[in-house]
């Protein structure tokens, strides 16, 4: 298509006529076949199919007269039909009637052409030039740009007469299914994406952009009277969408046959490498699956906004969408009296929420300098260490002596093999204890010891000290057990979050399955983080790590949400119960503190 637009600037224009005719639905499409769940898809390969036709048949390039049949004539009168002044009947017939010539007419004394009551070059001309400035017009009214504007459904809409500045039209630089326009300061970063994924396999391609009020207006409409409230849950109002921004754009991939927003989209390469990479280059998904209750609509993954990278960078580490972190509020400040209300029953304990400033602010604090036995919680520099050592397609091999230790799982037998990454998951999630034997093994259990200390030492983690890889308790009698502080434990999750995203997306994961390097199912791994898949907990868990040995009681880390933009990270240690101090300790978090409004808003480093 776009070899086509480079040598025919006035189909393009037609293009776009024909386009903008089958959104409004003003010619007798066939959509009989449409069934719950694709539907937006099948209006936009309407508008494709459409689209397509045309180009086969080269565009409105006849004049057309009194008299006149045929598939340029329904053209014709869909697009006269856009205007109620010109042609209320709105009838397209694929007849060039009485009625038509009438509209013509109109058309060329509102346009002060030569009134031929036909459609002659000059006619064609203005009709097609209207239609390019419908889809991709120019600003007439002065605002403030929007580009940062909050659009949801509860938010004030944008005017009608809202137009971005700087719209181009974008299907010369990269793929696009019909014709669609963008702010043409966010062309540059869409097409490092696309070839971004591109060198990964991944073929893009752009089904729908700037979408002006009118026009999204006939979305709107034409879904309500179609599929009654439905709609409300897939289309947005007038004026609330983002399309309108001109910054936005719905993606598809050659993976599913470039269909357009289908819920089938989620399952190709192209959803799996957008959620993965989109961020990089400042585009961010505003419709995540499972937020409909916060932003009003069903899962989008084909939907991206371009926010500049500094802030996706800063929302995909947040978990948040760029309407979320408008919403909420930055920084805790105590308000109720702290010294009542939170029981834990842990030896100690800390939370500490870090804003989108950087600036840590210490919520709880309970022995945070005593040193405890932290059990499993040991994992977590294990995995540090270990990926220093591993790369993730290197192998791990269970050995006899690393079975043979206590706390074992039972799932393996000697010679099981493991990639390196899969093999995380097990140390991680399910916090098997023959999984960090092995790990340490390759590096010699002693020397790997010694890593972690030093690790320990570079974090600033001061009270720590490992003597194993697992956490284990050692014998009766001994005192060689590993132990940390609540503080340390919190320098090395919040290390873990803020820089190892290898490491800190497993600790969010609620199950996986293990398979060995020949791809043979081992075991399907259940996180032992129960708050991950607790919705009991009023700060949504992000990831964590466990811990429970007899001398250890029990413990926990977790990366949760705060209740404005930021993260808190929260470690018991000695607890009879971790989850339920864990519960008690976010709750209070939640309902003990004046969240207040942003005071520092990261810059994006986007620029006219
Ligand atoms: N589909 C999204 C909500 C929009 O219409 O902008
Ligand atoms: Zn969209």
């Amino acid at each position: 298509m776009n070899g086509f637009f480079k040598k025919n600037k006035r189909a393009l224009l037609v293009l776009v006529a024909i386009g903008l005719l089958s959104i409004g639905g003003a010619l007798a499409i066939d959509l009989s076949n449409f069934n719950e769940g694709n539907q937006l898809a099948q209006i936009l390969s309407v508008e494709i199919n459409l689209l397509k036709t045309w180009q086969r048949s080269s565009g409105l390039t006849n004049n057309i007269a009194y008299n006149s049949k045929g598939k340029e004539v329904v053209l014709l009168q869909g697009m006269l039909s856009q205007d109620l002044e010109i042609y209320p009947e709105k009838k397209v017939t694929g007849y060039y009637g009485k009625l038509t010539k009438s509209a013509v007419l109109r058309f060329q004394k509102k346009h002060k052409l030569p009134k031929t009551g036909m459609v002659d070059n000059v006619t064609k001309e203005k009709l097609n030039k209207n239609f390019l400035s419908f889809l991709c017009p120019e600003p007439k009214v002065t605002y403030p740009d929007f580009f940062f504007r909050k659009i949801t459904k509860t938010s004030q809409a944008l005017p009608e007469d809202y137009t971005p500045p700087s719209l181009k039209e974008i299907s010369g630089s990269v793929k696009t299914i019909g014709v669609n326009c963008l702010r043409s300061n966010v062309l540059p970063y869409l097409e490092k994406m696309f070839n971004g994924a591109q060198k990964d396999g991944v073929y893009l391609a752009v089904t729908s952009g700037y979408r002006g009020h009118k026009i999204q207006k006939y979305l709107y409409d034409y879904w309500l009277r179609r599929f009654g409230s439905y709609a409300l849950s897939v289309v947005a109002l007038p004026g609330k969408s983002e399309h309108q921004l001109g910054t936005t754009v719905d993606l598809t991939d050659a993976s599913v046959g470039y269909k357009g927003v289908s819920p089938r989209f989620a399952r190709g390469v192209g959803a799996k490498w957008l959620i993965k990479h989109a961020y990089e280059y400042g585009f961010i998904m505003s419709y995540p699956e499972g937020s409909r209750r916060k932003t009003g609509y069903r899962y989008e993954p084909w939907h991206w906004r371009y926010v500049g990278s500094k802030m996706s960078n800063f929302l995909h580490k947040q978990g948040l969408t760029f309407n979320e972190a408008l919403t909420a509020k930055p920084k805790p400040f105590p308000r109720k009296d702290l010294k009542k209300g939170l029981k834990l029953s842990a030896l100690a304990a800390i939370s500490v929420f870090t804003g989108m400033d950087g600036k840590e602010h210490f919520l709880i604090e309970k022995n945070i300098h005593k040193a405890l036995p932290i059990a499993s919680i040991t994992k977590l520099m294990t995995a540090l260490v270990a990926s220093d050592i591993y790369k993730g397609d290197d192998t791990v091999k269970m050995s006899e002596t690393s079975l043979s230790g206590k706390g074992i799982s039972g799932y393996y037998s000697p010679g099981d093999t493991f990639f390196f990454k899969d093999a995380l998951y097990a140390l991680l999630l399910a916090s098997h204890n023959e999984i960090a034997s092995a790990m340490s093994e390759r590096e010699g259990v002693d020397n790997f010891v010694r890593l972690m200390n030093k690790k320990a030492v570079l974090l600033g983690m001061a009270n720590t000290h490992f003597f194993n890889p697992t956490g284990l308790d050692p014998k009766a009698g001994s005192d060689e057990i590993n132990q940390s502080t609540v503080f340390d434990i919190y320098k090395l999750l919040k290390y873990i979050s803020e820089n190892r995203d290898d490491i800190y997306s497993i600790l969010g994961k609620k199950e996986y399955r293990l398979t060995d390097i020949s791809g043979n199912l081992k075991v399907d791994l259940h996180s032992t983080d129960k708050l991950l898949s607790d919705g009991s907990a009023v700060l949504s868990v992000l990831g964590g790590k466990t811990g429970e040995t007899p001398r250890a009681k029990t413990n926990l880390a977790v990366v949760s949400k705060a209740p404005s933009v930021g993260r808190v990270v929260s470690v018991v240690l000695g607890s009879p119960n971790n989850f339920s101090d864990m519960r008690n300790l976010l709750k209070y978090i939640k309902n003990s503190f004046v969240w207040q409004s942003p005071s520092v808003f990261p810059k994006s480093d986007f620029s006219e």
